[in-house]
């Protein structure tokens, strides 16, 4: 088959990250995570001191951030300006200003047209909300991955708590919800489904359910002797 491309898109903490990396080693392609981009812009601004819930602090100084992506064994690292945020981006506080930032259509131009960049040319697995909407509607596969609030929260509470972080599963599933309610409502490219992507509900799986499910119907199409 020539170069393909798959989105998986779905709600924050529903397992697209990671079984994206899984799915992208076993096919022996690359994964770029598109949250991270609007995560590590996050980071950039307010490191400069800019709040990135106020539009009119992040549009003006857009022009003067350059993003980029590098894919090294260990996984992708998202570079600001040569500024590497990749131990950041799953702060806390992080989180929630990557669901501002995410709202202002300049910032989605920008990083939509990064994104189209990246994936051009060569077999890609990309996660995100609008990967198969917008970014590329015409990805070989589409897969929406979802899971209640309360399983999304539980494991996003126990990723919290490894790193040491101090936060009751109330406020993470209260996180969740905002974001969730900010994500799907925002005007420009919100989290929908795309009406030809498989939808996947995680609630009740296990991880190695949801790879194998994603894989069947990729390796069905792609033919076994290319996987
Ligand atoms: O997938 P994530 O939790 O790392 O994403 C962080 C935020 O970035 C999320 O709240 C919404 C936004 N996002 C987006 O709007 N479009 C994408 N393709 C990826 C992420």
């Amino acid at each position: 088959m020539r170069h393909y491309t798959i989105a998986i898109d779905g709600p924050s903490g529903a397992g697209k990250s990671t079984s994206a990396d899984v799915l992208a080693k076993r096919l022996g392609i690359s994964h770029l995570d598109t949250g991270a981009m609007y995560r590590a812009l996050a980071c950039a601004l307010i490191a400069d001191g800019l709040n990135p819930a106020k539009e009119d602090e992040v549009i003006p100084a857009l022009s003067a951030y350059s993003l980029s992506v590098e894919f090294t064994p260990e996984g992708q690292h998202t570079l600001v300006n040569d500024q590497d945020w990749t131990e950041r981006l799953y702060d806390h506080e992080i989180s929630q200003a990557a669901s501002d930032v995410s709202r202002y259509p300049a910032v989605r131009r920008y990083l939509v047209a990064e994104q189209r960049r990246i994936a051009e040319g060569q077999s890609f697995i990309l996660d995100g909300r609008d990967i198969g909407t917008v970014v590329l509607p015409d990805a070989d596969w589409k897969f929406f991955l979802t899971a209640s609030p309360e399983v999304r929260a539980k494991r996003r509470l126990k990723d919290l708590e490894a790193k040491g972080e101090e936060i009751t599963f109330a406020e993470v599933l209260k996180d969740i919800q905002r974001r969730d309610d900010q994500d799907q409502s925002r005007a420009d490219s919100p989290l929908r489904r795309a009406s030809d992507a498989y939808l996947i509900d995680s609630s009740e799986l296990s991880f190695e359910q949801v790879i194998e499910y994603m894989a069947q119907k990729i390796e069905e199409k792609l033919g076994f002797q290319d996987v």
